[in-house]
C-alpha cells in the first residue's frame, strides 16, 4: 500500500500569518524521507493554503510522485499544463466548504469531466477522479478515460468504529468494481491513525492519501523538541 502525503495544512499554518514558514516544499522533502510514495496538494480556487509558487517548487523538489487535486476548470487545466504534475485528481470545490465535502458527480457532469480529463491527458498528465463509493459513479468514471479513481472515505471517517461496517462494505464494493473495470483504485479523506487499518486491508486499493491527521500528529510530536530548542536559545 502506497502512502500519499497531503501537505496542504502545512501551508494552512503558513498562510495564517502570510509568512514564509512552514514551507510545504520542505515538508514534502521530509515526507519523502519518511517513506511517502507521493506528495499531494490541493490548489484551491481561493488559494487558502497551497499557492501557485508552491506547485512550481514542488515540481522541482518532489522525487516520488506529485499529485495535484484541483477543480475541473479552465484555469486549473492551464496551471496543470504549465506545472506538469505526475497526476491530477479532479475534485469538486464549493466556495465556503472547510474541506472537500463529497466526491465528484461524474454521472451528472460527465461531459465536462471527460473533456477536462482528455485535455489533461493530452498534456501527458495521469488523471484520477475523486468519487463517492457508488457503483454508478465508478462506471461513469471509467467512461471518462481516467486512469484512476480515489474513493472518498470521508463518510466512513466520520462514523464511530462500531457503526462504520456498512460504509466500509460500500467502499470495498466500489473498489472491487473499479478494479475490475481496469481502474487504479486509491482512497482518502479523513483517515486517521485510528481508523485507517480496515481501509488499508482492502486489497484493490493501492494508495491512500492522508493529510490532516499526519500534519496534526507532526505538530504534537514535534512541539516538545521545538520548545526545547527555543529554551536553549534564550539561555
Ligand atoms: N483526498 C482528497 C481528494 C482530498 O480532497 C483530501 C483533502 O484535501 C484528502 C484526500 C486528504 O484528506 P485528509 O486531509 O482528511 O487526510
Amino acid at each position: 500500500m502506497r502512502l500519499g502525503v497531503n501537505i496542504d495544512h502545512v501551508a494552512t499554518v503558513r498562510q495564517a500569518r502570510c509568512a514564509a514558514e512552514p514551507d510545504p516544499v520542505t515538508a514534502a522533502a521530509l515526507a519523502e524521507l519518511g517513506g511517502a510514495a507521493g506528495i499531494t496538494v490541493h490548489l484551491r480556487g481561493d488559494r487558502r493554503h497551497i499557492q501557485n509558487r508552491d506547485l512550481h517548487l514542488l515540481r522541482q523538489v518532489v522525487r516520488t510522485r506529485l499529485n495535484v487535486e484541483m477543480a475541473a476548470t479552465d484555469e486549473m487545466v492551464s496551471i496543470a499544463a504549465d506545472v506538469q504534475p505526475d497526476q491530477v485528481t479532479l475534485v469538486p470545490e464549493k466556495e465556503n466548504e472547510v474541506t472537500t465535502t463529497g466526491g465528484l458527480d461524474v454521472v451528472r457532469h460527465h461531459e465536462l469531466i471527460r473533456d477536462v480529463a482528455e485535455r489533461l491527458k493530452e498534456h501527458g498528465i495521469l488523471v484520477s477522479l475523486f468519487i463517492d463509493p457508488l457503483e454508478d459513479q465508478v462506471g461513469a468514471a471509467q467512461l471518462t478515460g481516467a486512469k484512476a479513481v480515489e474513493i472518498n472515505t470521508g463518510t466512513y471517517s466520520e462514523m464511530a468504529v462500531h457503526s462504520c461496517q456498512q460504509e466500509l462494505d460500500r467502499i470495498r464494493r466500489a473498489a472491487t468494481m473499479a478494479h475490475s473495470l481496469g481502474l487504479e483504485v486509491l482512497g482518502g479523506h479523513g483517515l486517521t491513525y485510528v481508523n485507517v487499518k480496515p481501509v488499508a486491508r482492502i486489497s484493490e486499493i493501492v494508495e491512500l492519501n492522508i493529510g490532516h491527521s499526519i500534519v496534526s500528529r507532526a505538530v504534537l510530536i514535534g512541539l516538545e523538541r521545538a520548545v526545547r530548542d527555543m529554551v536553549v536559545l534564550l539561555g
